[in-house]
């Protein structure tokens, strides 16, 4: 049945709607609960004559069918035509082919330990852990450093100013040995025993050798009857899996307090020493046969048991290991250095 005036009116208004918010105005202008038309055309009705009530009534009643049907048709069109402009105008193209996202991964040194618990691990070693704020006690007194030892001196390590006790100085260690004696020293644990550890050390030094932080594998292996072959034969494994299988290497004899003797092993870099550092040694583990003071320190009876200690570089294998020519490579982080490996 064609609306009379106004009705048809608001049904032209609401199809020429564009927007949901344009609909929702036109809704409130007829139905709105005080000044909506259609509301107040209704309740007009009372005050007027009978025959007048009853046709202006039946037109009211035609016109709220019909305009809340056109509104709710409306409302949906305007609703389905949002679907479709995002259908057209926001599609994702799966096939497109997107730059690669670039992936981090651990720093090589980080890696490469990893990789050495897994050699050492195939040798029976398992792996401890030491923390990196020591004390004199561990760093020295029990590993057998004389009170006056040169190492003591301060212009190598980092001490830690205010430590309450002066006989036992806090200090960042400079050296892994100290896991030695905190392993050997855990209660309830008994020889024989192998273990590595790995972690940062600190020292006052800096040159293209040396770096007042950097890393070493610490390792000891005690038990009733292991021998100097024995320990040489540990090195050796592992610098050819962890550095090259044909690297060359030498021994050395070395000093160091923990240990007697004490052997020192160097590695070869590549070339013929026709330039600075090619065909020229570099110093990477210090090892050798534990101490028997050392054992006395911390519990063991050196003549019933005995066996052999050694700290690794880290970063000095893997110097030799990839012909990296300065160790501050590792630790300035440039990403054309770190995403070779
Ligand atoms: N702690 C020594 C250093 O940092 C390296 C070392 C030498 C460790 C001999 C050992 C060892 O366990 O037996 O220079």
């Amino acid at each position: 049945m064609p609306l009379s005036s106004p009705w048809d009116g608001f049904l032209a208004k609401i199809a020429a709607c564009a927007s949901v918010a344009d609909l929702d105005a036109i809704e409130h202008e007829l139905f709105g609960r005080k000044a909506g038309a259609l509301t107040t055309a209704l309740k007009q009705l009372g005050g007027l004559a009978e025959a007048e009530r009853k046709t202006r009534g039946q037109e009211c009643n035609a016109a709220r069918v019909v305009l809340t049907e056109a509104v709710a048709l409306k409302r949906e069109a305007l609703k389905c035509k949002g679907m479709d402009s995002l259908a057209k105008d926001d599609t994702l193209d799966v096939t497109l082919d997107l730059p690669e996202k670039e992936r981090g991964h651990a720093h090589l040194i980080h890696e490469y330990i990893r990789k050495a618990e897994e050699v050492f691990g195939r040798m029976g070693f398992d792996v401890a852990e030491g923390p990196e704020l020591e004390t004199e006690k561990f760093q020295f007194d029990l590993l057998n450093f004389p009170k006056h030892h040169a190492a003591r001196d301060s212009q190598d390590i980092f001490y830690i100013h205010g430590t309450k006790d002066p006989e036992d100085r806090e200090l960042l260690r400079g050296h892994t040995s100290t896991v030695q004696i905190r392993y050997m020293r855990q209660a309830g644990r008994k020889p024989p025993f192998r273990m590595i550890c790995s972690g940062k050390v600190f020292r006052k030094d800096a040159d293209a050798t040396h770096s007042p932080m950097f890393h070493q594998i610490e390792g000891l292996m005690i038990s009733k009857d292991v021998t100097l072959a024995n320990m040489k034969a540990v090195m050796e494994t592992a610098v050819k899996n962890l550095v090259d299988p044909n690297v060359d290497f030498r021994w050395r004899t070395g000093y160091f307090p923990f240990v007697e003797p004490g052997l020192e092993m160097d590695l070869r870099w590549r070339g013929d020493e026709s330039k600075s550092r090619e065909g020229r040694w570099l110093e990477v583990v210090g090892c050798g046969m534990v101490h028997p003071n050392v054992l006395k320190n911390v519990g063991i009876d050196p003549k019933k048991f005995q066996g052999f200690a050694f700290g690794f570089g880290v970063e000095r294998m893997l110097m030799i290991r990839h012909q990296i020519p300065d160790i501050r490579l590792f630790f300035n982080g440039d990403l054309r250095f770190l995403k070779q490996f």
